[in-house]
């Protein structure tokens, strides 16, 4: 199956690096959060959390995510409109044992709301490349919740606009592993 099969939400998202200096309005942010919001979860115990900063509402908080990024990153991430910081509580509230379903509850929740950006024309771009630590720190979150990853999201950008190897990397074609690796039937490595 090629991406063309799927629905185009899906098949025409992708991970971009170039964002217009156009900011994504309250409304699109209040979706993308009622996205997050309304995914399932382990327990219904909704362990995810985001720290918003928007470069033209409030360019301080904005600066606050920016800095805590990879320098790799920040390189083109400084230009999205918005940034989030999304985090997780690591225990259930009702027993205070280790959910070790947080990290997928908290995944699927970002999907959602990389479904509805898409929906409404916007680009998003996830990241690991920060300093989680300093960030739960910088950013107050209590004890008991972890930061997971940061995403850039604006609307798509032209990669003319880009450095050279980061210009390469926006055109080259997405690869992913064949369906055979990662599906099977009934049982590991059973061809379906
Ligand atoms: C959890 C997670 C962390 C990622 N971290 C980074 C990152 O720090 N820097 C980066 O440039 N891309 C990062 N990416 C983007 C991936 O490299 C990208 O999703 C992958 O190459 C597939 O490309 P696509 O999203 O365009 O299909 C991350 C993606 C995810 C889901």
């Amino acid at each position: 199956m090629t991406p063309s099969t799927l629905h185009p939400l899906l098949a025409s998202r992708f991970s971009p690096r170039a964002f217009s200096d156009a900011a994504v309005g309250i409304e699109d942010q209040r979706a993308l959060m009622e996205a997050a919001r309304w995914a399932s979860s382990c327990f219904n115990e909704q362990p995810w959390s985001f720290i918003l900063g928007d470069r033209h509402q409030h360019p301080e908080d904005f600066a606050r995510i920016l800095d805590l990024l990879a320098p790799a990153n920040q390189v083109w991430a400084a230009a999205a409109p918005l940034l989030v910081v999304t985090a997780a509580w690591r225990n259930f509230s009702r027993t205070g044992a280790e959910n070790m379903h947080a990290w997928h509850d908290l995944g699927l929740a970002v999907g959602q709301l990389t479904v509805e950006a898409s929906a409404r024309g916007l680009v998003l771009h996830q990241m690991a490349g920060l300093d989680r630590l300093r960030a739960a720190r910088t950013l107050g979150l209590p004890e008991g919740v972890e930061v997971a990853t940061a995403i850039a999201i604006g609307h798509p950008g032209d990669p003319e606009q880009l450095p050279e190897a980061l210009r390469s990397r926006e055109k080259a074609p997405r690869v992913r592993k064949a369906l055979s690796e990662i599906a099977f039937a009934g049982l590991f490595g059973q061809a379906l």
